[in-house]
């Protein structure tokens, strides 16, 4: 670790209060001067950091850039489970985030973003991600089971995000089949799993599990085109809520996931269900089917009723809620 996260670490551990330069100096093995430097860089990179003579340094209580620091304070037992990296602007968290996978990197890796300048959606849809008022992360998996699994993943992953906005933002939050989070009848989540399969064994190589959440509303408001479909968990990000909306989210999903075959998280992912019992446009490749949407099974697929009586099971793809009458 460089010696200014190391810095930032101690005075996140302490935010609010001061660390002298001294004490952190010789926990730090460094010279003073070099946590002066730490400092400075820190602040170019934007972060709110007072120093006052005498009493040294302090991390300000409103200083809000995601750090691995910031978010590993908040995982309590599991902090040692995920390698956090943080970047300012990426393109996308789960493209470096495979690259890294074909590297070799292990379970646990995870790597976030203030910002994302081409963030991906299902469907080769782009993922619209501003600076500053989104958490836009990915967690690299290595499950040692068959590519049927994937589909776990990704449902046990929807829970965790509804729980975590209800513990930690308050916000009363559901799931639309398969994948997205909504409040209020917008989405606020979006989720994305890539994989690679061991062509062999037909297992997994990994899958690179990647999280989009509106925390605040962009300060530019949305897009014209999500303007109507696209909300926000709250209408301000308190500081720390980031943070503290990832580490949730890792927690609650890392039991999940190492519980996967006990589908613990199905009953939830019913429960928390917006679409069971409501008119649905199933999309398909060759258009669009009306049909009631009647049940989730334990394999989570949609199972519903046609306008023609007939019944389906769907295990992916999209669907909407139409409106009420
Ligand atoms: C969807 O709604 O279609 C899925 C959106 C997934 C967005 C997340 S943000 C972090 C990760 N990186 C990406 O490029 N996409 C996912």
């Amino acid at each position: 670790m460089e010696l200014k996260d190391q810095v930032l670490d101690a005075l996140e551990k302490n935010k609010g209060a001061y660390l002298s330069g001294a004490a952190l100096a010789s926990q730090l093995h460094v010279s003073r001067n070099a946590v002066w430097k730490a400092v400075k860089a820190l602040e170019a990179d934007g972060h709110t950091i007072h120093a006052v003579t005498n009493k040294g340094y302090c991390l300000a209580e409103e200083d809000d850039i995601l750090s691995p620091a910031a978010i590993k304070k908040h995982l309590s037992e599991l902090a040692g489970v995920f390698d956090i990296d943080v970047y300012k602007s990426l393109d996308s968290t789960n493209t470096l985030l495979k690259k890294l996978a074909g590297q070799g990197a292990p379970e646990g890796k995870v790597i976030a973003a203030e910002e994302q300048t081409a963030g991906r959606g299902r469907f080769g849809r782009t993922f619209y991600s501003p600076a500053g008022t989104g958490v836009y992360f990915s967690l690299l998996l290595r499950p040692d089971t068959t590519a049927a699994d994937a589909t776990r993943i990704t449902t046990a992953a929807a829970v965790a995000v509804a729980r975590a906005l209800e513990a930690v933002a308050g916000a009363a939050a559901g799931i639309k089949w398969v994948n997205d989070v909504y409040i209020n009848g917008k989405k606020v989540c979006g989720i994305l799993t890539e994989g690679a399969f061991d062509m062999e064994s037909g297992g997994m190589e990994y899958a690179v599990l990647g999280i989009g959440i509106n925390v605040a509303p962009p300060e530019a408001g949305f897009p014209g085109e999500l303007q109507d479909i696209a909300a926000a968990v709250a209408s301000t990000a308190a500081p720390g809520l980031k943070s503290r909306l990832i580490a949730d989210i890792l927690k609650r999903f890392w039991h999940y996931y190492k519980n996967l075959s006990d589908k613990s998280y199905l009953a939830d992912y019913k429960s928390m269900s917006i679409i069971l019992g409501r008119e649905i446009d199933v999309l398909t490749v060759d258009g669009t089917r009306r049909a009631l949407a009647l049940d989730i099974d334990d394999d989570c697929r949609l199972i519903v009723r046609y306008e023609d009586g007939a019944t389906g099971a769907l295990s992916s793809g999209e669907v909407r809620i139409r409106p009420a009458k």
